[in-house]
């Protein structure tokens, strides 16, 4: 049993968080996702999750590419997590390449390239630049 486990935000759901989750399901057997709280995300991201974290996870279990969710609380925590959840390949985009080479120890590092032209903070701007027309 190959187990990918990947994470992130996943606020405002988009075709570039379908698109990682596909591809990381395809590297295994079973895909866990660890969803950032919305506490983690305000640390990491500087604000609240339009989508709170609960609404983010239920999402995320509903998708046939998903197998488990999780709630991230720490960035810190990615080593503990791959061993609770016995991990074999960590997938992150590449907007993150080689922050998490450290973890190598424990399990397979991959980066994919992400998905252009997209992300949850393009999509803010989009709606509030459309709002003020
Ligand atoms: N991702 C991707 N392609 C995109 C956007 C995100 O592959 N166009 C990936 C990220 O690399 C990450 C995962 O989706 O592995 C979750 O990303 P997240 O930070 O939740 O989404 P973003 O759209 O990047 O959010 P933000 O604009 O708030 O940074």
């Amino acid at each position: 049993m190959k187990t990918i486990i990947t994470f992130g935000t996943f606020d405002l759901f988009h075709i570039g968080h379908l698109n990682i989750l596909t591809r990381a399901r395809q590297l295994g057997d079973r895909l866990i996702v660890g969803v950032s709280s919305d506490a983690l995300n305000i640390r990491k991201k500087g604000r609240t999750p339009v989508y709170d974290q609960q609404d983010r996870m239920q999402i995320l279990e509903a998708l046939k590419c998903v197998d488990a969710v999780f709630l991230e609380e720490s960035l810190e925590k990615k080593a503990d997590y791959i061993q609770q959840f016995d991990a074999n390949v960590l997938v992150m985009g590449d907007d993150w390449t080689g922050r998490f080479d450290a973890v190598s120890r424990d399990c397979e590092v991959i980066y994919l390239p992400r998905t252009p032209s997209i992300s949850t903070t393009s999509v803010i701007e989009v709606v509030k630049t459309k709002g003020e027309r």
